[in-house]
Formats: structure tokens, C-alpha cells, sequence
């Protein structure tokens, strides 16, 4: 609990001689805080109750991951082995200081009890702030006419679909009747595009040659699995001009699709994470197993899909840089359901990376010269709180927003070991990967929640954050000519297409 405010001082927090970062520009200050919010930023502020001196440190906005994985049953049916306590414990440590997790449903859920049953999880456990985005699997009238537009009004104004996996596909009519409705309401729809056939077709022939090892996840998941399946995303979004944000972009050519995408002016939006800038597809060729523990979907590439990823989020193209943490360990509880007998295709898709993400991108993109410290803070909180309603209440350090601040010291080396994270998975794909740069203390809402290397607050201190409607980064062009006249003729209510 935090010390109640000396009486005399107009702060119960001042964080001093930081540099301070945004998107926008870097400048030296102190911040006030009062009741959880930044009330001032300015030199030579007074004392507050407490005073945090961060001179020689760099003061950054708390991270914002809006791709997490937590105590969520996956596509395949299989639990993450982190539940609401642990993920959140582990992101703060990372720097990260709201996420924006999965409440997904499955084909015989109906969405208020999914909702119900993933906010009282959350609600008890979680240490830091965060949002839900809906997992639709089964639009069907109710859901699409009533329980979809009363998710959005309640804060929950983005989604996700999925054009792969038995239990969670859709076809492309089903994402049409998604968009069309995410559009009337103002919610970002967010698509795993990956085209199920081409990866089913694969995998049968390669499991029925004996190729069953985890490198062959990789062999069955080829990069025009995703590059066809976002092509087709990008058509059913500009057919009826509504926004879409493509998920874990991990292929070259991918990334060429989305950038041409934006500059016809289409309303396509599109993130990547650690995993398609750190991890290749060789790295999953192991001895037995072992390659399971950097097995994901889409998988990573090679250095030239490296080189893409990075040369997306410097000129835009990805506007977040998101975990995706999808924990699962090493055992028969995720990776392994059939032991030493698992194939490719039956081991749990996703790796870690809900405390590394910051570490990792500020270590090898603002330490080794690859992105200024404006561009990791776009990246990595500003961007999401834009694409996902969290602003102006979170992503900046500005007056009025949420004292969100991680202060980062510049010149800690840290060698990456399983033993140094908070997460319940075990194993790391990034051990033994050296990193400069480490958020040392973390606040959120103005409540130090990581100091000294310790935790500072109860579970259940984090709470929900009902969001506002999407606010993208990228302007959006006039519709094709041809495109006009139609929103009128088939009843769409997109303000582009009903002019
Ligand atoms: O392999 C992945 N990415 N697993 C997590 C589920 C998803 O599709 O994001
Ligand atoms: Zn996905
Ligand atoms: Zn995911």
C-alpha cells in the first residue's frame, strides 16, 4: 500500500534528473505524481512523499505487450503453463506495465461467460494492468448481432480470428460477417493468417515419410503459408474497407505485401515480435526433441526474414512489437503431450517472451544503433496504446496519463538464463544471449511494482482497463473508385464506403 501524501507536498512521487523518453522526443525533467497520474513534468520539481532519483538512467513509459498468452486454453487445446499471477510478475520484471491477453472462446462457449470467467482470473491475480482481446471462434447470429457489439462497448474493442488450426478457423465468409461488425463498432480485428490447407497438406506427406521431428513444424508452416493467407486478409479488409492487423509477421515477403498494402492506402496494421528478429528456423533442428522450445506459428525464418522484420518496424510497416507469449513447457503438460513420441504436429505451438521482449529489442535495436530510443518507445508502448484505445491513458509520459515509468539502466550486461525469469515455463529459446540494457525499477499507476529486483505489490493489485475505440497509426486512403457506391447497395456502415 502506498504511504498516504505528506501533507505539505503536491506529489506522493517525484522521479528525478531522469532522461526521459517518447515517441516524439527525449529531454531531461522530473515527473511529478499524484493519485496513480502524472501531474507535472518540469525542472527542479518539489519532494514528493517519496523521491526516486534516476539520474544517469533513462526513463521510458511502461511497456505495453498487446500479444499475450495467459491461463488460456491455445487453438490446440492445451493449457499455458503461465496463469495470470505468474505472466504478469514475469512482464513487469521485463518493463512491461500493461498487457492485453487472450479471453478466447471456443466453438461451444457462449462470449459473456468467457468473459466472465477470464476476468475473475485476471482480477484476482494480476499485478499489473491489462485488457482482454476477444478470440472469436464461432460467429454465429447471437454472437455477431448482440454479444460481439456489447464486448466492444464494454472496453473490449479488439479481436482476434484465426484463418488456421481444427478448433479456431474460419473461412473467409465468417471473417467477412467479422469485419463487417468489428467495422460498425469501432474494434480492430487482429488475424493469425496462415493458410490451414497449405500446412495440413504438407504435414501429411512429411508425417507419413517419418519426418516427425520439431524442425520439420518449420518444413510444413513454408513462409507462403503466411504470405497467401495475408494476401487474402488484406482483400476481405479492403473489400469492405475495415481495418485488420496482421499478427507475428514473420516472413519477408509478408512484410512486402503489408507495405504496398498501406501505400495503396489500404487499412491493413501489422506486428512482429522477438521471435522473427532473434530466432531462425535452423535453431529448432536439434537432437530429439529439443527443437520443440523454439517451435511457433508462423515459425522464424532466416536472416533475411530478419532483415525484413527489422526494416519493417523502421520505416512502419509494423507499427507494434508484441511477445506473443504463448508458454509451454517442456513436459507433457505443453510441448510433449505424447513424451518422446510427440510429432511436429502435436506439440503446442508458441515460445516465451513476455520478459525478454523489451530487453532483447533494446539490447540489439537501441544499444547496437539499429533504432533510436524514440523509435523503441513507438515500438514497444505508444504504437499499442494507439492501435488499441489505451490513449492518451497509457504509452507516454505526458501529463495526465498513468504513471506507467520504467527507469532503465543503460550499462547492465545480463547473461539470459531460465533461472533469471519470473515466467512458469522452465526454458528460454533466448538462453544464454547476452543483453545491455535492463528496466531496474518499475511503476505502475505510480506503485513501484519491481525494484531491487524484487516484487513490490500483491496479486490482484493490477486491474482491468476498459478500452476506448482504436486510434491507428497509419492514415488510410480513399477506396478504389469501383468501391465507392457499393457500402450503399449491401447495407455496410464504413464512412469510406457509403459517401
Ligand atoms: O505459435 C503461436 N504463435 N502460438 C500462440 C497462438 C497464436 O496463434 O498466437
Ligand atoms: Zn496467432
Ligand atoms: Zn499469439
Amino acid at each position: 500500500m502506498p504511504a498516504a501524501s505528506h501533507p505539505t507536498s503536491r506529489f506522493d512521487l517525484t522521479i528525478r534528473n531522469g532522461r526521459i523518453s517518447n515517441a516524439d522526443q527525449t529531454f531531461f525533467a522530473d515527473i511529478g505524481i499524484k493519485d496513480g497520474v502524472i501531474v507535472e513534468i518540469g525542472e527542479n520539481l518539489e519532494s514528493g512523499e517519496r523521491d526516486v532519483d534516476a539520474a544517469g538512467k533513462w526513463v521510458l513509459p511502461g511497456g505495453i505487450d498487446s500479444h499475450t498468452h495467459i491461463e488460456q486454453l491455445s487453438g490446440m487445446g492445451v493449457m499455458c503453463a503461465d496463469d495470470f499471477y505468474s505472466g504478469t510478475v514475469s512482464a513487469a520484471f521485463g518493463g512491461t506495465t500493461t498487457i492485453i491477453s487472450f479471453a478466447a472462446q471456443h466453438r461451444n462457449d457462449r462470449i459473456p461467460a468467457v468473459l466472465e470467467d477470464y476476468s475473475r482470473r485476471a482480477r484476482e491475480k494480476a499485478v499489473i494492468d491489462y485488457g482482454f482481446h476477444l478470440i472469436l471462434a464461432n460467429p454465429d447470429e447471437q454472437a455477431l448481432q448482440h454479444e460481439l457489439p456489447a464486448v466492444i462497448e464494454s472496453g473490449i474493442t479488439s479481436l482476434k480470428v484465426y484463418m488456421t488450426y481444427d478448433k479456431l478457423k474460419l473461412d473467409d465468409y465468417q471473417l467477412l460477417d467479422v469485419l463487417a461488425v468489428a467495422g460498425e463498432h469501432g474494434a480492430m480485428v487482429m488475424l493469425h493468417a496462415e493458410n490451414h490447407d497449405m500446412i495440413r497438406w504438407v504435414a501429411r506427406r512429411l508425417l507419413e515419410r517419418g519426418h516427425t521431428s520439431p524442425k520439420f513444424h518449420a518444413v510444413s508452416h513454408d513462409p507462403l503459408v503466411e504470405s497467401e493467407a495475408t494476401h487474402r486478409a488484406i482483400a476481405l479488409s479492403r473489400l469492405i474497407d475495415v481495418p485488420v492487423l496482421i499478427v507475428h509477421v514473420a516472413g519477408t515477403e509478408t512484410v512486402d505485401i503489408i507495405r504496398k498494402a498501406q501505400q495503396l492506402g489500404a487499412q491493413v496494421y501489422a506486428e512482429s515480435c522477438p521471435q522473427y528478429l532473434f530466432l531462425e528456423a535452423k535453431d529448432s533442428d536439434l537432437a530429439g526433441l529439443e527443437g520443440a522450445k523454439f517451435c511457433c506459428s508462423p515459425p522464424p525464418g532466416d536472416k533475411a526474414s530478419q532483415e525484413a522484420v527489422w526494416a519493417g518496424f523502421k520505416d512502419g510497416t509494423l507499427a507494434v512489437y508484441s511477445s506473443d507469449h504463448a508458454p509451454y513447457r517442456f513436459d507433457e503438460s505443453g510441448k510433449l503431450p505424447k513424451g518422446d513420441a510427440t510429432t511436429f504436429k502435436e506439440m503446442a505451438n508458441g515460445v516465451p517472451g513476455i520478459e525478454l521482449r523489451l530487453p532483447l529489442l533494446f539490447s540489439e535495436g537501441v544499444m547496437k544503433g539499429r533504432l533510436s530510443i524514440e523509435e523503441f518507445v513507438a515500438l514497444t508502448a505508444t504504437n499499442h496504446a494507439r492501435m488499441y484505445g489505451l490513449a492518451p491513458r497509457k504509452g507516454a509520459i505526458q501529463v495526465g496519463a498513468d504513471a506507467d515509468i520504467v527507469i532503465w539502466d543503460t550499462q547492465r550486461r545480463t547473461t539470459v538464463h531460465p533461472e533469471i525469469l519470473h515466467d512458469a515455463v522452465g526454458y528460454t529459446p533466448y538462453e544464454g544471449r547476452e543483453i545491455q540494457g535492463w528496466p531496474v525499477e518499475v511503476y505502475s499507476r505510480g506503485r513501484c511494482v519491481v525494484k531491487d529486483n524484487a516484487l513490490q505489490v500483491e496479486r490482484g493489485s493490477g486491474q482491468f482497463i476498459a478500452r476506448s475505440r482504436p486510434d491507428p497509426v497509419v492514415k488510410r486512403a480513399e477506396p478504389a473508385p469501383q468501391r465507392k457506391a457499393f457500402g450503399n447497395f449491401i447495407g455496410l456502415k464504413s464512412a469510406a464506403l457509403s459517401k
